[in-house]
């Protein structure tokens, strides 16, 4: 009974990461090769800043998400591409680029 137990959590504890999106991982496959790795690429004729910088940084959560579901200017819309989650865990890496 208490192995059940045991073996049931341990379950659960390794399920639960994988349910929710990997922002890490979708920031590599869909947004690295334009923003860079670290987020630091800058594009002047693509108007592409560094997502660290204090002008990226300084917009709302609804508001970064709003740009990556909708797109702006050369920035590719990704709502038909990408789940709401998979966004918002995106938009969630890129706080962790903040300088
Ligand atoms: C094909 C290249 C490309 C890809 C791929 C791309 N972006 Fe962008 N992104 C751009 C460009 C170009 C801009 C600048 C748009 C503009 O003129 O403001 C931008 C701007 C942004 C901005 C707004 C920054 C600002 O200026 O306020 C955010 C946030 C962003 N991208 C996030 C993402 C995320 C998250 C992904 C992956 C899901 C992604 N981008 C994938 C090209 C790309």
């Amino acid at each position: 009974m208490k192995k059940t137990v045991i073996a049931l959590a341990a379950m659960a504890a390794l399920a639960l990461p994988a349910m929710a999106a990997d922002g890490a991982a979708v920031y590599k496959a869909k947004c690295a090769m334009c923003h860079g790795a670290d987020g630091s690429k800058v594009n002047a004729a693509m108007g592409i800043k560094p997502l660290s910088s204090a002008e990226v940084q300084k917009q709302s959560d609804a508001q970064l998400i709003e740009i990556v579901t909708k797109g702006k200017a050369k920035m590719p819309a990704y709502g038909s591409r990408m789940s709401a989650d998979e966004i918002k865990a995106a938009v969630s890496f890129i706080r962790t680029l903040k300088k």
